[in-house]
Parts: C-alpha cells; sequence; structure tokens
C-alpha cells in the first residue's frame, strides 16, 4: 500500500469536514473510526497519533472516505459494530445494532436476576426473537453465562451473521432460523422467563431520512408490516406470550410514536398485565415491558 504525504491529523480532519458536508451527523468520530480501522489500531490509538503527528494513512483510507461520504454505514465499511460489551461482525444482510436498544438488554438482565434470585439453583430461560446479529441474546448470554439463551431470526444473511457472531465470540446460544410470528420452541412453551424482542416496527410507507438506514439496512428489519407498524410487533408478542410462563416478562422495543399505541395493543389483547413503557437514554419512549397474565 503505498502512503499519502500529508499528515495523519490532516487527512482525518479534512475527512471529518467531507464527510460532514455528506450529512454524516457523527463525522469526527467516523473519521477516526476509518483511520483506525485502516491503520489497524484503535480510535484511541488514533487520536494519540493525531496530537504526535508522524504517521501517515494508506490510500484506502480515502477510499473509505468516499464512501462513508456516499452515505454507505460506518459499521458496513469497518465490517463491526460495538454494543455494549460486544463487537459484532456486521455487513449487508443484517440490520446494524443500535444504541437505544441497549436499555432494553438491561430491563432484560435486571429480570434475569430478579428471577435468579427468586428461584436459586434453577435456570433462567430467556429467547430473543427478531435477533438479527445476535446483538441481544448474545449480550444477555455474554452478561448472564448462566442463563439459558436461544434465538429467533428469519433472515437467511441475518441468521449467517448471527451465527458467526456466536461462533466467534464462543457464546452459548441456541439460534435457529424461523418465523417469531408463528409457534416456536414449542419445548419451552409456558416455560420461558424472559423474551426479548427488536421487530421491524417502522410504519409501511414511512421511509426512513436517512440513507444509512433506508438503503443498506434491510427491509425485512425495519418495516412492521402495517400502516401503524405494529402487525409484526403484536404477532410476535402474541408468539411470546405462548412461550412465557405467567408472570414473565415481556420486552419489546417500538418506535418513539409507538410508545401508547404498543402498550394499549398489547393492554386490549388480554394476554398480559403490568404494561410499562420505558425510555431510551435519550428519554425517547423505547421499550413496552409486560406480564404474562396468569391464566
Ligand atoms: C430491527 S431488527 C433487530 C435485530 C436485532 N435484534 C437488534 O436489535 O439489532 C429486526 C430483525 O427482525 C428480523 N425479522 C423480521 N421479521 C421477522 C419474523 N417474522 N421472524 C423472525 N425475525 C424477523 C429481521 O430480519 C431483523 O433481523
Amino acid at each position: 500500500m503505498t502512503e499519502r504525504v500529508t499528515g495523519l491529523r490532516d487527512e482525518v480532519r479534512a475527512a471529518a469536514a467531507r464527510l460532514r458536508e455528506a450529512g454524516v451527523a457523527s463525522a469526527d468520530v467516523d473519521a477516526v473510526e476509518l483511520a483506525a480501522h485502516v491503520l489497524g489500531v484503535d480510535a484511541s490509538e488514533v487520536r494519540r497519533l493525531m496530537v504526535l503527528g508522524g504517521r501517515t494513512l494508506p490510500d484506502a483510507y480515502a477510499a473509505l472516505v468516499d464512501e462513508r461520504a456516499s452515505r454507505v454505514p460506518l459499521q458496513h465499511l469497518t465490517g463491526r459494530a460495538h454494543f455494549r460489551r460486544l463487537t459484532l461482525s456486521v455487513g449487508p444482510g443484517v440490520f446494524v445494532p443500535r444504541p437505544e436498544t441497549e436499555v432494553l438488554v438491561d430491563l432484560a438482565l435486571a429480570e434475569v436476576d430478579r428471577v435468579a434470585a427468586a428461584r436459586p439453583g434453577d435456570r433462567v430461560r430467556v429467547v430473543d426473537l427478531c435477533s438479527g446479529s445476535g446483538a441481544i441474546a448474545l449480550s444477555v448470554k455474554g452478561e448472564r453465562p448462566a442463563a439459558e439463551v436461544r434465538g429467533l431470526e428469519l433472515s437467511p444473511d441475518a441468521y449467517a451473521w448471527a451465527v458467526a457472531n456466536r461462533d466467534r465470540l464462543g457464546l452459548e446460544v441456541d439460534l435457529v432460523q424461523g418465523d417469531a410470528t408463528r409457534p416456536c420452541f414449542q419445548d419451552w412453551t409456558g416455560r420461558v422467563d424472559v423474551v426479548t424482542v427488536n421487530p421491524p416496527y417502522i410504519p409501511v410507507g414511512a421511509v426512513p431520512l436517512d440513507p444509512e438506514v433506508r438503503d443498506h439496512d434491510p427491509e425485512v428489519a425495519l418495516y412492521g408490516g402495517s400502516e401503524d407498524g405494529l402487525a409484526i410487533p403484536l404477532a410476535v408478542a402474541a408468539v411470546a406470550a405462548r412461550l412465557l410462563a405467567p408472570g414473565g416478562l415481556v420486552l419489546v422495543e417500538h418506535a418513539d410514536s409507538q410508545g401508547e399505541s404498543l402498550p394499549r395493543r398489547l393492554v386490549a389483547s388480554g394476554d398480559w398485565s403490568d404494561v410499562v413503557d420505558h425510555a431510551d437514554l435519550s428519554g425517547r419512549a423505547r421499550v413496552t415491558a409486560a406480564r404474562r397474565a396468569r391464566r
């Protein structure tokens, strides 16, 4: 690889300016992350080199900046996404995990801990529906190794990414390819403690503004199957109701505009009690929690 003549700091700054001009909201961070990627170091090392100088970037950097300026997601260019403690492999065909989903994992872990304390010696069962890259299922297993965790994903491409992540991380999660709107994991019917779901929930016809989402996240990961975006989330919630033991907890991520409609629809189904909505770290309505009504 040939090396460019300008210094690393100038190149990273110029790249950030270019990305900002192209409408990339996280331009500074992305310029540093791409430099880290081409140099095979972490972002803090790039920042150190920017201060100390003395290093240049290979030509590959300019090509990556061009791609990012055309709004290819950063994570598709680096091939990885950070989610909680994990670094996940991602690329075309799989939804890039988002930081706002981390709050759903916090809620799931709190419930795993509550159940484990109430039933010492029993293994807590967790099912993650619509697993994508495996972000939620693998985080729960990584952070609570004693839990028994299963995951289900419809898309063959996304499923392949999830399996690759599981195998690389060495986490014992049972991953299955299948449709979460139909009965699944039948041997666990009525025996699950926590079901996590980050389903597709964007209203059909509401096309996302960000090209990274609109043009690069798979459609099957985005659209909720109806004008209000709730058809698939509600169908998956009905499957969660079959899986959960009485009193078991479902956690469903949703759009910030669905913080009232999803809880209302869950209450109306008659399957749930204690329906509560939770905000993400930026204060937006993000996750509905509900307990399986005792039959
Ligand atoms: C918003 S993404 C979430 C992925 C992952 N759980 C995360 O939080 O990053 C929704 C995922 O649901 C999958 N999906 C869509 N319809 C499904 C269905 N009927 N059954 C199972 N998975 C489905 C999509 O392929 C996609 O991977």
